[in-house]
């Protein structure tokens, strides 16, 4: 069975008590930060000395989605930052292949999002040079949107891909999920799963138990 690993989105936290907030989560596998600069997306949120100061602060390893224009300039240097992954959009890279060895170079894993209208077969001949694949479940630029279902046949193909090609990639999905929507996603193909409302507005750590096991029951 391909584990399970959950990762609560801070954007849906206390943003006055992040060091704080942070620690809510200890028990997930990475605290996911969007990056979002206003411009591929119509919501401004974190920049480098944000990012600088939580790589400090985390008891977990750092996810970022960058949410932005121009990642061929800006993803190399927030994985020189330190952090654990970083996942730029497809629709904004200009050469994504490369931009994908010069994360991996810095040290952290590659990840590349897809905006729930973007086809997988954009992505297939590309998707070896990757550690993980983000599918996004609503329009990225903000939380607490509606899972969208119509998203599943994408991650489907993605799983299918992974399975023929013996790839170790692991499948993102970001948006809407809760314990309402975790075990559709699980059923379709994804492994990690990002959740931002859905832990922050209970007690963070019974919500990643809770998704961590629904999610289980329907791995693959
Ligand atoms: C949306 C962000 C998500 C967001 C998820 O653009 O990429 O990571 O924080 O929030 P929820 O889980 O509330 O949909
Ligand atoms: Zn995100």
């Amino acid at each position: 069975m391909t584990d399970v690993r959950i990762n609560p989105s801070i954007l849906a936290a206390d943003f006055a008590n992040f060091e704080r907030e942070l620690g809510r989560i200890q028990t997930a596998d990475a605290a996911h930060v969007d990056i979002m600069d206003n411009h591929f997306v119509p919501n401004l949120t974190f920049g480098q000395p944000m990012v600088a100061r939580l790589q400090e602060v985390s008891p977990i390893p750092l996810d970022l989605h960058l949410m932005i224009n121009n990642p061929d300039h800006w993803a190399p240097q927030f994985a020189e930052m330190g952090v654990f992954s970083v996942t730029f959009h497809l629709e904004a890279a200009t050469a994504p292949a490369t931009l994908a060895r010069s994360v991996r170079e810095r040290g952290a894993r590659a990840g590349v999002a897809l905006r729930p209208g973007t086809p997988f077969n954009q992505i297939e001949e590309l998707l070896e040079h990757f550690d993980q694949l983000l599918i996004m479940t609503v329009e990225p630029g903000f939380g607490g949107q509606k899972f969208m279902p119509e998203t599943m046949p994408k991650l489907r193909q993605a799983r299918e891909w992974a399975r023929k090609h013996e790839s170790e990639i692991w499948l993102q999905v970001d948006g809407g999920v809760s314990q309402d929507t975790i075990g559709m996603a699980a059923e379709a193909g994804a492994d990690t799963f990002v959740a931002g409302s859905a832990v922050f507005r209970g007690d963070p750590a019974d919500q990643i138990a809770q998704l961590r096991t629904l999610a289980g029951q329907h791995a693959h």
